[in-house]
């Protein structure tokens, strides 16, 4: 993968539009999100098309169901060769191992590159209150925590979190556990529906690997400059 720990979230039903905005997008960018609203429209048409721009594509299904459906579905997609790829931690230990080793065996079998498997925590649109609600007595903080420990013992490559979780688990699972952190907003941007939320540069000081934004590039006047500002303060970050 790149150096640019940056993947926007091209949350469009249109691949027209996808693969003008990831071309636009790609100087300035390490990779490209498509979730189910792309994937559902669009089809394998559509992917394969945003897949011929050449950036890595993080297949964001968020697959949730019983072990052996979740592992057929992992090596149905394994040939796609998307760069990362997931389903929720919620399904449980036995569903996330099933979903690593269908990820591994569908590699090699076939002479491909594993996809680096990931599993959603708790979704950065949910707040205390909101895990109260399906019976979740845990803070969202700890409840990321828990489900982070399970997708590791289950060989998972990493989680997606919030940004305000990076830290405590960056020490807990160690360096090679990779961190994707959605619910980013440059400073003085809207919210949205996101609730937990936090600055490019803060997300990546903090230990993040891979930083998924959306609407802050995508719904920007001119979406080019605000994914090159982006990219510019992240290797001062760095720097
Ligand atoms: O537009 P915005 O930057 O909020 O987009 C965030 C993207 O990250 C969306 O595509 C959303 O589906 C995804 N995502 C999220 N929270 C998670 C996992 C994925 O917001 N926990």
């Amino acid at each position: 993968m790149t150096d640019n720990p940056v993947f926007c979230a091209l949350d469009t039903q249109n691949p027209m539009r996808a693969s003008q905005l990831a071309e636009n997008l790609s100087p300035h960018i390490g990779g490209i999100k498509i979730g189910m609203e792309f994937f559902y429209a669009a089809g394998l048409a559509g992917y394969q098309s945003l897949a011929a721009n050449g950036l890595p594509i993080f297949l964001d299904l968020k697959l949730h169901d019983i072990p052996n459906t979740v592992a057929a579905a992992v090596a149905a997609l394994c040939p796609l060769q998307p760069a990362i790829l997931n389903v929720h931690a919620g399904g449980g230990l036995n569903m996330m191992r099933a979903a690593s080793k269908a990820a591994k065996d569908t590699a090699e079998e076939n002479n491909l590159t594993a996809p680096l498997m990931i599993a959603v925590t708790v979704l950065t649109s949910l707040e205390d209150e909101d895990l109260n609600q399906i019976g979740v007595s845990a803070t969202p903080h700890d409840q990321v925590l828990r489900l982070a420990d399970l997708a590791q013992q289950a060989d998972m490559g990493g989680v997606v979190c919030s940004a305000h979780e990076v830290e405590a688990l960056r020490s807990r699972c160690g360096p090679n556990f990779k961190l994707i952190v959605p619910g980013i907003r440059p400073a003085g941007h809207a919210k949205d529906d996101q609730k937990r939320i936090m600055t490019p540069e803060a997300a990546l000081e903090a230990g993040a690997d891979i930083l998924v934004i959306g609407r802050a590039i995508t719904q920007a006047v001119d979406p080019v400059q605000a994914a090159s500002d982006i990219s510019a303060s992240l290797q001062s970050t760095k720097s």
